[in-house]
């Protein structure tokens, strides 16, 4: 299979761009580099069936050159953070929502058999109903939250009136090996970054939050069962479905690492965030056959664990 992965050099995107180059596809990365590294895809760069182009999905003459004989598309470049969409809402709807629109014509126009788009639980906004289910209403609470709404609208509505096959999958607090430390990144690089230079770790809010934080593994596992199965138009949940309040995550962390001298100081809490955040995978379960493979401690250990080894830290996991 020929397979082109936007965002390569990203967090996801380049879990995914490998684990596709292991299963035999031939894959084209494509990412400008904004947050993507290049460092990121130096395994991927070992396979003669990988390309890299540095270029941006906002140029559509790039992506009808690029997409000629391709199965399948992953979308996974993105503005991805919700804070920094609340200081650059333009910014994150043109990357996102134009981004999209021109990735979709260009699949369409080239005739690829397949894109999958990576949405976010954050289209579901702050509804009381938990867990959250594909079918309910959805009132994002941030630009991020609604450029991403807007996307995977777009994604059915190119199936519905142009006949592409598009499925969005809705990612829930993904983490794990290659998630940068970074302001705008997630909450659990962050706090490793954190507790590695021994700095105590800070929650937003009042900690009573909660996401249903994802490994990065379950989440590929998912991309691929999408490539295998047909489900056009839909738009899916895939999720650990066991959420963890933000307050007993930073305990759990703490333990794992032994650096419970450290402590967990408390800020203003962020606007644009969400309470709760759970996901009902049953959809996914019978359209797919998906369960998450990992628990959040079970991810933690194995993303500490490549920590470690990658960074030569000193650092013991109990
Ligand atoms: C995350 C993703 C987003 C994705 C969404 C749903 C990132 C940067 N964002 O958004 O792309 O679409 O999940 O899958 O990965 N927090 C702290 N202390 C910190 C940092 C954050 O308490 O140092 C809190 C936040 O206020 C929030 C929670 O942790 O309540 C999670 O924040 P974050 O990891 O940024 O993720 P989301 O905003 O949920």
């Amino acid at each position: 299979m020929k397979i082109v992965v936007t965002g390569a050099a990203g967090f996801i995107g380049s879990n995914l761009t490998d684990k596709l180059l292991e299963l035999g596809a031939e894959v084209i990365g494509i990412d400008n580099l904004f947050n993507g590294r290049l460092v990121n895809l130096e395994d991927a760069m070992k396979y003669k069936t990988f390309t890299f182009h540095k270029s941006d999905i906002r140029d559509l003459n790039f992506l009808l050159d690029v997409f000629k004989d391709v199965d399948i598309v992953y979308h996974e470049a993105a503005f991805t953070s919700v804070p920094q969409s609340v200081k650059m809402p333009e910014n994150c709807n043109d990357v996102n929502v134009n981004g999209i629109i021109n990735v979709l014509n260009a699949a369409r126009r080239t005739d690829v058999k397949k894109v999958v788009f990576a949405s976010s639980s954050s289209v579901y906004g702050d509804t009381p109903t938990l867990p959250k289910h594909e079918e309910m209403s959805r009132w994002p609470i941030s630009p991020y939250g609604v450029a991403k709404l807007a996307c995977e609208q777009y994604a059915k509505v190119w199936h519905h009136v142009y006949g592409l096959n598009t499925t969005s999958i809705r990612y829930f607090n993904v983490f794990g090996p290659r998630q940068r430390d970074s302001p705008y990144s997630g909450v659990i690089a962050i706090w490793i970054g954190r507790l590695i230079r021994n700095e105590d770790l800070i929650i937003f809010g009042d900690g009573e939050q909660s996401r249903d934080f994802t490994y990065v593994k379950d989440v590929i596992q998912g991309n691929l069962l999408v490539a295998e199965h047909d489900i056009p138009g839909e738009i899916i949940n895939i999720a650990c479905g066991n959420p963890i309040k933000l307050t007993d995550l930073a305990k759990l962390i703490l333990k794992l690492t032994g650096k419970e001298n450290l402590s967990i100081q408390y800020a203003d809490p962020r606007p644009g965030d969400i309470k709760h955040s759970f996901g009902d995978i049953s959809k996914a379960n019978k359209l797919l056959g998906f369960e998450a493979k990992y628990t959040q401690e079970e991810g933690l250990r194995d993303y500490l664990k490549w920590y470690v080894k990658k960074y030569n830290v000193n650092l013991k996991i109990n």
